[in-house]
């Protein structure tokens, strides 16, 4: 099968196309074949060495394979696998914090726990996508902030991937959006159903009131700006896992970083949601994998809109 591997940090010029043998599931893991793979700027910053994800990774662990999504079909089922059948459509996100081979590969292992099936009518492409974002915005919005009805919300950054989902979630759940994005994304946001302000042209503070809670994906410039944005006792959320949360500590407002963790019922959910029309995720590119390493310096930029995914069929 075909696998990007980097056998050390660095550009993206280190992702290199590979043809290695297919693994084999042990006991409660199942064996994917790949159709589509989500990228995420984890990615790169796992690549460049900057993520906490790979911190204490020594040159033994490489070739190390990145891409932390996927979606496909069950190839095989590891000992005692219950969740899935063989030739489910599947999705779902790797678990962090153990460096197990990624999804930018024709064939990926994924503990059974960590895998949805798929409705039907959602197209690959998007269910690729689907389950890191939309695990970061569901801890965040549901979890977190634990955003309810008629509360006000600002969001920023709300066109990139997970920015795009935690605006249709918090309207879903009844909250009036505020959301951030450059001028040429500010339809979309206004498609979402926030109030979309360009920060290339205006100074949130001047147009936004003060809100209940701000999910900050965007971090710099942002966060402490965003501080007096919030109502006595508002929350803030800040996804940037290596984010200096201080200054809000120190005033005493309640602050969070997403920690995503298995939630293939929530998953399930969700696409059900996307199925039925109800939430939206907008895969701006589609790559095949000989392109990862284009699809890493679009993600650098920083200015993606939604996602951009792997197909590998
Ligand atoms: N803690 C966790 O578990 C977790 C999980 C997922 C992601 N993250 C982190 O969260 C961040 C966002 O992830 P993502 O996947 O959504 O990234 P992304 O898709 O690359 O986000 C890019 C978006 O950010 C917007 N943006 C850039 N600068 C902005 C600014 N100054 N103000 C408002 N919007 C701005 C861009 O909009 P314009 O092009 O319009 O500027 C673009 O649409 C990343 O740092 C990622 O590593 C953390």
């Amino acid at each position: 099968m075909r696998q990007v591997q980097i056998d050390r940090f660095g550009t993206a010029d280190e992702l290199q196309v590979r043809e290695v043998e297919v693994p084999q599931p042990g006991p409660g893991e199942v064996l994917v074949r790949v159709q589509a793979a989500g990228t995420n700027p984890i990615d790169y910053k796992m690549r460049d060495g900057s993520s906490g994800a790979v911190k204490g990774v020594t040159a033994d662990d490489f070739p190390l394979v990145l891409g932390r999504e996927a979606a496909g079909i069950v190839e095989t089922l590891g000992e005692g696998v219950t969740r899935v059948g063989v030739a489910d459509q599947v999705f779902g996100v790797l678990p962090f914090g153990r460096l197990v081979p990624g999804c930018y590969s024709e064939y990926v292992i994924f503990p059974e726990g960590s895998l949805s099936v798929a409705p039907a009518g959602v197209e690959v492409t998007t269910l690729a996508g689907l389950a890191l974002a939309g695990s970061t915005a569901w801890v965040a919005v549901h979890e977190q902030a634990k955003v309810q009805a008629g509360e006000k919300v600002l969001v920023h950054g709300g066109a990139g991937g997970v920015g795009q989902l935690v605006v249709q979630l918090c309207r879903d759940a009844g909250a009036e959006v505020w959301a951030t994005a450059s001028t040429a994304n500010q339809d979309r946001l206004r498609d979402l159903g926030a109030t979309a302000v360009d920060y290339t042209t205006t100074d949130f503070r001047e147009v936004v009131p003060l809100v209940d809670v701000v999910i900050d994906s965007v971090y710099f410039n942002t966060f402490v700006e965003s501080l007096d944005q919030l109502v006595e006792g508002g929350r803030i959320v800040v996804l940037p896992t290596l984010a200096d949360t201080s200054p809000a500590v120190e005033r005493g407002i309640e602050v969070h970083i997403p920690a995503i963790h298995p939630m293939p019922d929530e998953m399930a959910q969700l696409a059900g949601l996307v199925a039925d029309g109800r939430v939206s995720l907008e895969v701006s590119q589609v790559l095949p994998l000989d392109q990862v390493a284009e699809a890493h310096r679009r993600l650098e930029t920083g200015h993606t809109r939604g996602k951009i995914v792997l197909d590998l069929r």
